[in-house]
C-alpha cells in the first residue's frame, strides 16, 4: 500500500511508539489514583508526555498541557470553557466540524454570535476580513493553523495579534500541524492550542489535548474523578486537573511521548515539515499540468504557505471514484469527499464533487509520490 492519508492519521507509526504502548499496557496502573508502583509509574509516564508536548509546543508550564481523547474533545472543552452567553466569536471558513459544530451548539444554546472570515480563490484565509470582523468586545478568535482540505497554513501569530488588539482570546486548532509545523505558544502569543496525538505527533489514536498560556482561564467542562480533593463538591480548578476529569489514557500517552521524541530525534517539526513539504511539492509539480486535473490550495501562488497536502480533482469524476481507482489500480490510500470541512468545500465550489486529498507523511518516499503522479495522470487521461 502507498499511504497518502497522513492528514487523517499517520497510520505507519515509529516502532518506538508501538513498543512504548505495549510496555505501558503491561505495567501501568492508574495515574494519580493511589500510590502503588503501577500507579506511580503511570503518573511518571503522563508527566513525561506532558513535559514533551509542552517543550514541543513552547508552553512554558507543563501543567498547562491538559490531555484528552483527541483534538475534538479539547476543542469542545476549550470553546465551552471560554465562551459565555451572548459572546461574539470570530472563526473562518477553513475550519473543521470539530470547531464549526461546537460553535453552532453555542450559538443555539447560549446565544453566542459566530461570524466567519472567508478565503481567497486559493483557499488562503482573508486576514483583512478577519481583522474587520474582530471588533472590540469580541470574546474569542478561533482559527485552524492548517486547513485539513488544502493544507494551506494560517499565520496564527498575526491572528493572535489581531485578537489581542481587540481584547479577544486566540484559540488555535493545530490538528494538522502539531509535529510538522513549528508552534510556540509563548513566542507566538497564542492563548490556547488544541492538538491531536495521532497525526504529526506520531502517537496513538485516543490521545490529544490542549496547551494553555499563563493567565487564560479555561473553565472545566467535564467534571468528575480527579484523584485529589475528593470531598470538594465541584471539580478542582488547579492545572492540569481542571481539564482532565476521569482516568487518563496513560497507555496512549506513553506512545505519544515516544512519538514526540521521534519527531525531535528527526530534527523537530521544522525538519519533519520540510520533508513533507518537499514531497507534496514534488507531487504538485507532477500533476499540475496534467490535462483534466484541477489542483486546489496555495501551491501555484504561495508554496511556502502550503503544508504536506495536494488536493485535486479529475474533471468529470466524483472524488470518490478517483480515490477508488487509485486504491484498486495502485494500492494508493487517500481521502476523498468533504473531510468534515463543509465551509472550505463550499468556498472552493467542491460541495458536490468533493476533493481527492493526497497527504504526505514522514514515511512517504519520492518513489511513492512518483507512482501517485503517474496514477493520477493515467486516470485523468
Ligand atoms: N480530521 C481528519 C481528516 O481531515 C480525520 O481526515
Amino acid at each position: 500500500m502507498i499511504y497518502l492519508d497522513n492528514a487523517a492519521t499517520t497510520m505507519r507509526k515509529p516502532q518506538e511508539v508501538v513498543d512504548a504502548v505495549v510496555a505501558a499496557m503491561g505495567s501501568l496502573g492508574n495515574a494519580g489514583r493511589g500510590a502503588s508502583a503501577g500507579a506511580l509509574d503511570a503518573g511518571r509516564v503522563v508527566l513525561r508526555a506532558r513535559e514533551a508536548v509542552a517543550a514541543l509546543l513552547g508552553c512554558p508550564h507543563a501543567d498547562h498541557v491538559c490531555f484528552s481523547a483527541n483534538a475534538t474533545a479539547s476543542l469542545n472543552a476549550a470553546l465551552s470553557g471560554l465562551v459565555g452567553p451572548g459572546d461574539r466569536v470570530v472563526t473562518t471558513v477553513l475550519e473543521h466540524n470539530s470547531v464549526l459544530r461546537p460553535l453552532a451548539r453555542l450559538a443555539d444554546e447560549r446565544g453566542v454570535e459566530v461570524v466567519y472570515a472567508g478565503c481567497d480563490a486559493h483557499g488562503f484565509l482573508d486576514l483583512d476580513e478577519l481583522e474587520r470582523l474582530v471588533t472590540p468586545g469580541t470574546r474569542l478568535v478561533v482559527v485552524t493553523h492548517g486547513s485539513n482540505v488544502t493544507g494551506n497554513l494560517v499565520d496564527v501569530t498575526r491572528v493572535a495579534q489581531v485578537a489581542h488588539a481587540a481584547g479577544a482570546i486566540c484559540l488555535v486548532d493545530a490538528s494538522q500541524t502539531a509535529g510538522a509545523v513549528p508552534l510556540d505558544v509563548a513566542a507566538m502569543g497564542l492563548d490556547v492550542v488544541c492538538f491531536t496525538g495521532h497525526k504529526g505527533l506520531m502517537g496513538p489514536q485516543g490521545t490529544g489535548g490542549m496547551a494553555v498560556a499563563d493567565g487564560v482561564d479555561v473553565r472545566p467542562w467535564a467534571e468528575g474523578g480527579s484523584g485529589v480533593r475528593s470531598f470538594e463538591r465541584r471539580h478542582p480548578l488547579e492545572w492540569p486537573t481542571r481539564l482532565e476529569a476521569g482516568t487518563l489514557n496513560a497507555h496512549g500517552l506513553a506512545g505519544l511521548a515516544a512519538g514526540v521524541a521521534f519527531v525531535e530525534k528527526n530534527g523537530g517539526p521544522a525538519a519533519v515539515g520540510a520533508r513533507e513539504h518537499a514531497l507534496a511539492r514534488r507531487l504538485y509539480e507532477g500533476v499540475r499540468d496534467a490535462p483534466g486535473v484541477t489542483v486546489y490550495g496555495g501551491w501555484p501562488v504561495a508554496p511556502e504557505r502550503c503544508g504536506g497536502i495536494v488536493a485535486l480533482n479529475v474533471d468529470g469524476l466524483d472524488s470518490a471514484e478517483v480515490a477508488d481507482a487509485l486504491s484498486a489500480g495502485w494500492g494508493i490510500a487517500c481521502r476523498a469527499g468533504a473531510h468534515c470541512a463543509p465551509l472550505m468545500h463550499r468556498a472552493l465550489g467542491t460541495e458536490r464533487q468533493g476533493i481527492v486529498r493526497l497527504s504526505c507523511g514522514w514515511f512517504t518516499t519520492e518513489d511513492e509520490v512518483d507512482t501517485v503522479v503517474a496514477a493520477v495522470r493515467t486516470i485523468a487521461a
